[in-house]
């Protein structure tokens, strides 16, 4: 039996991996796409959201819009990292088949909790305005999902946009100082993210000359050599497929149980996630963290399902 899990998401190329693999796998039934600013605006990160579920064929999978910015500090987009319009590549613009709904993505996050009684697993893959707002509008969010999963912050290594700050986290750092201190995740942040990297002999194995298979690989490839030196790695840290491979296969990720706080005032303390690992403060853990991974497992689910999708698009366009 599928898993049903609502992916709150930025597309965004690492997004865009992540949401291609999950569609496909057979483990894991995406009842819904929420999509919030970040990588780039709501409006281009939502069109690229529906581009991408257009040109795996799954236009079943609806859509709601979410926060057009953060709760209380100015809008912060990354295009130089994802390309213009916050997606490289070059999908045709989305039609009517995955107009989003009316109802706000905070609003469709509760009732599809609520819906789904206990079952749900939400996968929160951008700044999580749309999950504080959600949680505001329903205090029992936690107890209503199955699992919350959110790629951010880093915990007990630095950060990509300040040195304490990953990018989910600095972009709204209020709500995720609320989702951390209430929502009971499990975070999964740059410390195994950063490694999450499809290497590039693979990459070459899912290079097809197709429109879905070279906008693959351009979001598998999305950092520049100037990146690629700083952070030591020879290719991308795909970050968000990480949170969707544990969902598929939960033996991906090794976590620990910590009180946690975020940083959310002054230049360096906003966005930064602060993990009390020696128990000074008393405080009880208010989740989990990442603390290793499993990377080879990693890039088998997501090579078997990037692989799987690209045959089966291939086939519909020349069939
Ligand atoms: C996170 O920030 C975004 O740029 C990526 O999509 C990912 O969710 C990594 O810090
Ligand atoms: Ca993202």
């Amino acid at each position: 039996m599928s898993r049903p899990v609502l992916i709150d998401t930025d597309p965004g190329c690492d997004d865009a991996v992540a949401l291609l693999a999950t569609l496909e796998h057979d483990a894991l039934e995406v009842v819904e796409l929420t999509t919030v600013h970040g990588n780039a605006s709501v409006d281009d990160t939502t069109r690229n959201a529906r581009a991408i579920l257009e040109a795996v064929d799954r236009t079943d999978v609806p859509v709601a819009r979410g926060a057009d910015r953060p709760l209380l500090v100015d809008l912060d987009t990354s295009e130089e990292i994802h390309g213009e319009g916050g997606l490289r590549g070059d999908l045709p613009d989305p039609g009517p088949a995955t107009e989003p709904g009316d109802v706000h993505a905070a609003r469709r996050i509760v009732e599809q909790a609520r819906a789904h009684d206990g079952d749900l697993a939400l996968a929160a893959i951008g700044p999580l305005t749309n999950v504080a707002l959600a949680h505001a509008m329903e205090p029992a969010l936690p107890e209503l999902l199955d699992d919350l999963l959110v790629m951010g912050g880093a915990a007990f290594t630095s950060g990509n946009v300040t040195p304490l700050a990953e990018a989910n986290f600095h972009s709204d750092p209020h709500a995720a100082r609320r989702v951390v201190r209430d929502c009971e995740p499990t975070i999964v942040g740059l410390d195994v993210t950063a490694r999450a990297a499809v290497p590039p002999e693979r990459i070459a194995g899912l290079t097809r000359d197709a429109p879905l298979g070279r906008a693959l690989s351009e979001w598998l490839t999305y950092y520049d050599a100037d990146r690629l030196e700083r952070y030591g790695i020879d290719a991308a840290a795909i970050h968000d497929a990480l949170v969707l491979a544990e969902l598929i296969d939960d033996g991906v990720l090794e976590t620990a149980s910590y009180p946690m706080e975020v940083g959310t005032d002054g230049d360096l303390a906003r966005g930064a996630l602060v993990v009390d690992e020696n128990g000074v403060t008393g405080d009880a853990a208010t989740g989990e963290v990442a603390v290793e991974a499993d990377y080879e497992r990693y890039r088998e689910l997501m090579s078997a399902s990037l692989e799987r999708v690209l045959e089966r698009v291939g086939a519909e366009l020349s069939g």
